[in-house]
């Protein structure tokens, strides 16, 4: 069982959409069993809210399904969690401050970094305050993350 949570600012536009993602990749796969997956977001202000519907829309068109309400991360999910995936530099930061020990900090990752065609530290952009464009653009990048940290945990490099 590998568990994973998702995390950007608001738990409500990009780490629920990578959650959702993500989730379908693996019940494609067949490994629904082996997976425990959840997102979070490093701010409070949206806690209990359902996905942005600017996100479940465009993800929806693609068969892809949001669900859940959003929570704010906090430190203990270091340890109910293998691999914290932080959606950009600002979250990573925020989640660092929480990471208390070289155990915690070595389940910190960043969600591009999966993505090999990424430049190394890029960030999946917020869409939150943009154009429709901007949430087409985190599918597709959540997309090629997710593509390739499956491909990595079935590899055995992460
Ligand atoms: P998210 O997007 O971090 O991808 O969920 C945002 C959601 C809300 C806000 C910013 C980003 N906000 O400022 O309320």
């Amino acid at each position: 069982m590998t568990r994973i949570c998702f995390v950007c600012l608001g738990n409500i536009c990009r780490s629920p959409t990578a959650e959702g993602i993500f989730r379908h990749l693996v019940d494609l796969h067949g490994l629904t069993d082996q997976f425990k997956i959840d997102s979070a977001g490093t701010a409070a202000w949206h806690v209990g809210k359902s996905p942005d519907a600017r996100s479940t829309a465009a993800a929806a068109r693609r068969g892809i399904r949001m669900a859940g309400a959003a929570r704010q991360f906090v430190a203990a999910d270091f340890e109910r969690f293998d691999l914290v995936v932080a959606m950009d530099a600002d979250n990573h930061a925020a989640l660092s401050r929480l990471a208390s020990t070289d155990d915690a900090r070595s389940r910190l990752h960043m969600m591009r970094d999966f993505d090999p065609d990424s430049p190394p530290g890029a960030s999946v952009p917020d869409p939150y305050y943009g154009g429709s464009r901007g949430f087409e653009d985190v599918l597709d990048i959540c997309q090629r993350a997710c593509e390739g940290l499956l491909a990595s945990l079935q590899d055995g490099t992460d």
